[in-house]
């Protein structure tokens, strides 16, 4: 009763789940005879999170077309561009790849920072230089192409999906988080029994050696220091994709060509966003490749060696609010002061990467 409660009132207004909602989630829940891939392995479960957003237009494209890979829902926040916008875009891309999936809103902020200004005032610098237009360069479009999608979000927002699925999970679901991650952690902190139905939680986010939010921060955790820091202490299995590895998966020109010349709808549209991002890149930091942090981190789910230098370790986030705001402390002391409590790759096998790309996308109209 008192669950119940409690997640009636985050349900949002106006977006009731009709009777018998729950019936229909069933198929997508592990309720079915396992889906096999060509082998007669049985296919990975799992559900993605993403704020699309170029990179994880990418990755939502590469998880959608890997075999081994059954997608059960896509979870959509803010983060490179407010909810309603990584919503349409996540269904703009099912839409350009004719893949069937469905999208769940979730949420439109981060759970404590955004009733906290001076905790921003921390991010004060401009982006360098400007576009042909005057303009700063963006490394994500507000809209992704030029046509809305036909499709629609799921009436079940991001929260109670992830609540309703993995309750009900037959087997355990791996989560890819590619954005902010407050969906999960409101999801946890409601209803922690949920964690045994997780087999991983992978991550694209934090840093070592690089950030990119702040001198401290990776964008993904800066956004929502506290959520971060409730799922790196859930006690689930973790597997970071931070900057240290995805700055070894870039593309530049010449893939960017490659990718156009498959010759299909998901080719086109991955050319058309790296070419973006490439774009930024080059006006931001003079750069001739950039990395694709999300598509990486579908791929260390679909293949783990595209990853390198993996540590198990102690990783902390920084909710301080100060200068170290979304950072990620990873401890690796031989002594440290608690227990380690995730895997944290310092490297990725670009060529595989690459290679990995191309191979899944040309699998795609
Ligand atoms: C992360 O931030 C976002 O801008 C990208 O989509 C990626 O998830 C990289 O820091
Ligand atoms: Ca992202």
């Amino acid at each position: 009763q008192r669950q119940m409660c409690i997640r009636d009132s985050l349900r949002p207004a106006g977006r009731d789940v009709p009777a018998g909602r729950a019936g229909q989630l069933g198929p997508l829940c592990g309720l079915r005879p396992d889906r096999r891939r060509g082998d007669d392995s049985p296919m990975k479960q799992v559900i993605l999170d993403v704020d699309t957003g170029s990179d994880d237009a990418i990755a939502i494209m590469l998880a959608m077309a890997a075999p081994s890979l059954e997608v059960l829902g896509i979870c959509t926040v803010w983060g490179n561009k407010p909810v309603e916008n990584t919503t349409e875009n996540t269904l703009r891309v099912l839409e350009a790849i004719g893949a069937d999936c469905p999208v769940y809103r979730g949420c439109p902020s981060s759970i404590i920072k955004h009733l906290q200004p001076n905790r921003r005032k921390i991010k004060t610098a401009e982006k360098p230089g400007r576009d042909r237009d005057g303009r700063p360069p963006e490394i994500h479009q507000d809209l992704i192409g030029s046509v809305p999608s036909t499709r629609r979000p799921e009436q079940t927002d991001a929260v109670h999906f992830y609540i309703d699925c993995l309750l009900r999970a037959e087997r355990k679901v791996t989560v890819v988080l590619l954005g902010p991650q407050t969906n999960l952690a409101l999801a946890l902190t409601i209803c922690p029994e949920i964690r045994k139905n997780i087999e991983e939680i992978v991550i694209m986010g934090g840093g070592k050696s690089r950030t990119n939010a702040t001198i401290a921060a990776e964008f993904n955790i800066f956004q929502d220091p506290e959520a971060a820091l409730i799922v790196a202490e859930s006690g689930c299995s973790l597997s970071y994709v931070p900057l240290d590895a995805t700055h070894q998966a870039c593309v530049g020109p010449a893939e960017i060509r490659r990718l156009r010349e498959l010759d299909t709808a998901a080719g086109q549209l991955a050319a058309d966003l790296a070419q973006v991002m490439l774009r930024a890149y080059r006006i931001i930091q003079n750069a001739e490749e950039v990395p694709l942090h999300d598509a990486l981190a579908v791929c260390s789910v679909i293949d783990p060696h595209v990853l390198r230098d993996r540590r198990f370790t102690r990783v902390d986030i920084d909710c301080g609010g100060d200068y170290a705001d979304g950072q990620t402390l990873v401890d690796a002391r031989a002594y440290p002061d608690k227990l380690p409590n995730a895997w944290f790759a310092l490297g990725a096998d670009g060529a595989l990467f690459r290679e990995m790309l191309f191979t899944y996308l040309s699998k795609l109209r």
